[in-house]
């Protein structure tokens, strides 16, 4: 527990400090304050921004203070959160500019060292261009020539740095002070102001493709394991849904809405139902009841989040609500003359990102039935894939990475890139080793964020037949 509030103080400095920068670059970049900010004035926006943090941190997870099913509670964690991620995101932003402009700073310096040794004048600043002047304004690109930031120049020569023409070259010596003509200064503000603007777009593009309708995928299933159905089976895979913070009770009915007026023998919910233990657990069982039955029932398996939310209680929760929850179980279903194992493994209870062994598996594996069929393994985490596929299951359905909640499509790979992958070589999608073939999918609810872009919510289903 000690652990855990330690990694939240950290989190809450680092926004903090983002969120810090990021008031500083507005001042000096939209507003154009080049005086330097009071050692006192910092400390103190610091602090207020703390505070205000903490407060709305706490506002946003807990949801006592509105009544209950209150949209007031999801629409200030919402907005919080996506506040916390677009200063995160310009923060990112502004540290990459930044390094890229002392680099070329760097390198424009090696450049004129080199010209100054090249030159062999040692002693003066070299001369690299003459310009005809006669008493006119000489401005940086764009500045109007009766900027009163321009340097009148009355010799009819001028000898110009280097280093400041260089870097007039790239626009990027408008950074400096010292030679911000007016108009850049204008352009600097506009930008400024055009990147600002993108960023809030885009969380807000984010808020809107996160609670829109899932994208129903579909996909077929063949195998010589299921001769002998007497028809396809069909299951409807949902994952992390995470009730609680950002998605509430109307969101849970409008899900299982969803999946009701979908045709299917079972329906397998593979973990982080729950999201925190500060959801409302208990007001969950009652949607859940609203599930259709169907013929093979409804499965669950225990995610990461539901011992962060409690264990006995979302246990409770989901055996209340009518699902069927395989801890290290097996369950069989028969239809014609084929059999289907499905094996449920619970999550191996660490926190999100270590939990990378499994050491359950081994006891689920001692209970696994003896005679043929085709395996199922319902597992949170992804990464029980090469130790699924070393030990006969045919199919993988696992969660627990969102697919990022964000996807670009960039490098090599169709699946483009996605923040999962800093935490797992598992991000979305098909998977497949010989003959066994894992599917992640990209969920249904939210967690960190409230965005997805390029990263629909998900409920997918499966038509099982033989090949
Ligand atoms: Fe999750």
């Amino acid at each position: 527990m000690r652990s855990f509030y330690l990694v939240v103080a950290l989190l809450t400095l680092i926004f903090v400090t983002c969120q810090h920068s990021v008031a500083r670059a507005i001042r000096s970049y939209v507003l154009s304050r080049r005086s330097r900010l009071r050692t006192r004035d910092g400390v103190l926006i610091f602090a207020v921004l703390l505070c205000a943090n903490i407060l709305l941190a706490f506002l946003s997870m807990n949801s006592g203070w509105a009544p209950a099913d209150s949209q007031a509670q999801k629409i200030l964690a919402v907005t919080f959160f996506t506040y916390l991620g677009v200063t995160l995101a310009l923060a990112i932003f502004l540290v990459i500019i930044k390094t890229l402009y002392l680099s070329l700073s760097l390198a424009l310096a090696g450049y004129r060292f080199l010209l100054i040794i090249v030159s062999g004048d040692l002693g003066d600043t070299p001369v690299i261009g003459k310009r005809e002047t006669e008493g006119r304004q000489v401005t940086c690109a764009g500045s109007s020539p009766d900027s009163g930031h321009a340097a009148v120049l009355g010799s009819d020569t001028t000898h110009i740095p280097v280093l400041k023409r260089s870097m007039g070259a790239f626009s990027l010596g408008c950074f400096r002070s010292g030679i911000r003509p007016l108009a850049c200064e204008q352009t600097i503000r506009r930008v400024a102001v055009a990147i600002i603007l993108l960023f809030v777009a885009g969380g807000i593009y984010g808020v809107m493709e996160a609670y829109s309708q899932p994208k129903n995928e579909k996909f077929e299933i063949r195998d010589t394991k299921l001769h002998g159905l007497d028809k396809p089976i069909t299951l409807i895979h949902v994952t992390d849904i995470h009730y609680g913070m950002f998605y509430n009770q109307s969101d849970l009915k409008r899900l299982v809405e969803n999946v009701n007026s979908i045709e299917a023998d079972a329906v397998v919910f593979t973990g982080d139902i729950f999201h925190s233990p500060q959801t409302n657990v208990e007001s969950a069982p009652a949607i859940f009841r609203k599930l259709r039955e169907r013929k093979f029932g409804n499965l669950a398996v225990m995610g990461n989040h539901e011992y962060y939310a409690g264990e006995k209680r979302t246990v409770k929760a989901m055996e209340e609500g009518g699902l069927v929850i395989l801890r290290d179980e097996w369950l069989t279903l028969d239809s014609g003359t084929a059999r289907i194992h499905i094996a449920g493994l619970d999550d191996p209870r660490k926190n999100w990102l270590l939990g990378q062994e499994f050491p359950n598996f081994a006891r689920m594996m001692e209970n696994a039935p003896k005679d043929e069929g085709f395996r199922i393994l319902l597992s949170h985490r992804p990464t029980v894939f090469p130790l699924a596929a070393g030990n006969g299951f045919d199919l993988t359905l696992a969660g627990h990475t969102h697919g990022g909640q964000v996807i670009v499509p960039w490098g090599k790979s169709e699946k483009g890139w996605s923040p999962a992958s800093i935490a797992s070589i598992y991000t979305y999608g098909w998977y497949v080793e010989g003959q066994h073939r894992m599917y992640l999918n990209r969920g249904a609810g939210l967690t960190f964020v409230p965005w997805r872009i390029n990263c629909y919510p998900e409920i997918t289903v499966f038509a099982l037949m033989p090949s």
